[in-house]
Parts: structure tokens; sequence; C-alpha cells
């Protein structure tokens, strides 16, 4: 294809191996058999490659930072077992997840051994800023349960604005790109001004990621995606879409069945036609363009602080990450 995505998949397959092999216990078989099916079920790897090329960007090598790079996505794949208990998810990654192939009890725990073998990866790490690598890693986790708490908060409040939805999607999403970048940059022995820009082109980027995970729950097709489509809304959860479509829908029935999703007096039997007449709302009132250009502009923000970094190859392939995620489909 191109260097960039050449480089990207070396990466990620390095990524995925050590993944793969980090758990060598078999027993008990209720615990390592769902802890090995998530850490291998695919995923697209963007937190770990971005610890690793922010570190780069920096003059620090993916040697230096494999071990937090995994560390890391272990973390990131704790939040999804537990969010998918949280939005009702039978489906992540086109497989069925944790709580759905086994049960409740097997996925909650599955989850907390996800955050010590976290730890035990990024304790692995051997760099002089490990204290205060150790120390921006757990205020991500802090941040991150903050941010969930308030998404789920939200899905039973009447109104939410749009700067509350950011401040939510900043903590239950950005907050952890940006925790990639500054343990990247910590790891690279980074000035505190290239730490500062690295975490700002993460925070903006993760800011961009959500709103079009929020977008995608409604246009991306199924298989690619690997979730529910429309589950969000199913769920009565204040996106970005949402909150956008209660502001501009002037038609009767269609301001009744937003006002429906967002007071969330909605049977949750959401049918296949409701979802699809959102989506015409979404389209007809241009919901989805402003949503897309909202990625766009978040993601345009986020290269403009790689623009105070120095020339290398680690900063070309952030930028092509960028580029690479706001196009994708899945
Ligand atoms: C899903 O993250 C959770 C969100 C923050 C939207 P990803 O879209 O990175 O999920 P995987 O790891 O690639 O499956
Ligand atoms: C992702 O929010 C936030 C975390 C997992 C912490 P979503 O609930 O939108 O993520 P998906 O869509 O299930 O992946
Ligand atoms: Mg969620
Ligand atoms: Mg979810
Ligand atoms: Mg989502």
């Amino acid at each position: 294809m191109n260097k960039y995505y050449d480089r990207y998949i070396n990466y990620k397959t390095q990524i995925d191996e050590r993944l793969f092999n980090f758990i060598e216990e078999e027993h008990p078989k209720s615990l390592y058999e769902p802890l090995k099916y998530i850490l291998s079920g695919g995923g697209k790897r963007i937190r770990p490659m971005i610890l690793i090329f922010c570190c780069e960007a920096i003059g620090g090598t993916i040697e230096d930072s494999i071990d937090a790079a995994v560390a890391i996505e272990i973390l990131h794949n704790f939040t999804l077992v537990h969010d998918d208990i949280m939005d009702n998810a039978d489906t992540r990654r086109g497989r069925a997840t944790i709580h759905n192939k086994w049960d409740l009890n097997i996925a909650i725990l599955a989850g907390d051994e996800l955050i010590g073998l976290a730890y035990k990866s990024l304790l692995m790490t051997n760099s002089p800023n490990i204290g205060e690598i150790a120390r921006v890693f757990t205020n991500g986790i802090i941040e991150v349960c903050e941010g969930q708490s308030y998404d789920k908060e939200f899905e039973s409040r009447e109104s939410v604005s749009v700067s509350e939805y950011l401040m939510m999607i900043r903590k239950k999403t950005s907050k952890l790109l940006e925790t990639c970048a500054a343990v990247g940059a910590y790891i690279g022995n980074g000035s505190p001004e290239q730490v500062e820009n690295l975490m700002n082109y993460a925070k903006n980027l993760g800011l961009a990621f959500q709103i079009q995970d929020d977008l995608l729950d409604i246009t991306a097709d199924e298989n690619a995606f690997g979730k529910k489509i429309g589950g969000d809304i199913v769920e009565g959860k204040k996106t970005y879409l949402l909150l956008k479509a209660n502001e501009v829908v002037t038609g009767e029935s269609e301001k009744k069945l937003i006002s429906e999703i967002i007071e969330n007096t909605r049977d949750r039997d959401i049918s296949a036609q409701a979802i699809q007449k959102i989506k015409e709302i979404y389209s007809d009132y241009n919901v989805i363009d402003s949503a897309a250009n909202e990625v766009k502009n978040y993601t345009l923000k986020a290269d403009s602080y790689l623009d105070e970094l120095d020339n290398s190859d680690a900063k070309e392939m952030l930028k092509w990450f960028s580029k690479m995620l706001l196009s994708r489909n899945f």
C-alpha cells in the first residue's frame, strides 16, 4: 500500500503478538479463557500506536515504549468489557461480548483482572520517569471512570448541552488518548513543550474519535463496524447527533421521535423502522454533515499541535494516522 500503512501493520503485528502471549496462565479457565478471547479478538490498536509514535516523534524507540503501549491497550480492553455491560451491547469487534458469551460475573472479573495486567505491563517500562508515567496512567483511569459515569447519568437526564457532552467525551474517550501521548512522551524524555504539544494532539484527536464513533453508530456497515448499528439510540445515549438533532428538527412527528429518545420515554424495544427514521432525520437536517464537520475540525486542530514539533518520520506517521482515522468506517 504505502510506507505509512506498512509501518502501522508492522507495529500492529508486534502489539498483537505481545498481547496474545501476555497471558501464560490457563487456570482458572473461567478467568483466562475470556481474557485471551478479548485480547486476541482484533481491534485497531490505535492507542498503543499513538503512544509509540509520540515516543518516537521526540527521539524514543518502540523498544522503549512497547510495554507501556501494551499496557494501554489492555487498559482500553478493560474499559470495553465493562462498557459493554453498561451499554447492554451483545457484539464487539464482530463477536459476542464477554458478558453475552459467558456471563456478567465473568465479565466483571475479567475487567478487574485487565486493570492488574495493565499495571503489570506498564511497570515493565524502563524509564527514569516511571513515577510520572504511573501517575498519568492512574489519572487516566480515574477520568475514564468519571466520563463513563456522566455518560450513564446523561441517559436519564432530560436535557444535556453540547458543552456537557464535550466534557463527557473528553473524559470517557479523549483522556485515554491523551494519556497515551503523555506516557509515550515521558518515555521519550520529552521537554515540557513537547509533552504538552503531543498531549494536545491526542486530546483533540480523541474528541474527533468519539464524535466519529457516535456518527458510525448510525452510518456504518454493521459487519465492518463490528458493533450493532443504532445501539446508541436503543440505549438513549446523548450522542452529538441526538443533541444536534434536538436543536434543529422542526417537523412535528420528527420532533416527537427525537424528544422521546432524549427524554427516555420511549419503549426500549425501538424498532428497526424507528432507527431508520432517525437516520433519515439526521441526514435530512444535516446532522450527519454537522458531526462529520466537527470530526474534521477537531482532527485539524489536533494536527496543528504536531506542526510545533521538529520534523521526523514518526511525526509524519501521526499525521497519516489522523487522516486514516478521519476516513475510517470501523
Ligand atoms: C471503542 O474504541 C471505544 C471508543 C472509545 C469509541 P475503538 O474504536 O478504538 O475500539 P477497537 O479497540 O478498535 O475495537
Ligand atoms: C466509549 O464509549 C467509551 C469507553 C469505552 C470508555 P462507547 O460506549 O460509545 O463505545 P462503543 O461504541 O461501545 O465502542
Ligand atoms: Mg458506552
Ligand atoms: Mg458502548
Ligand atoms: Mg459508541
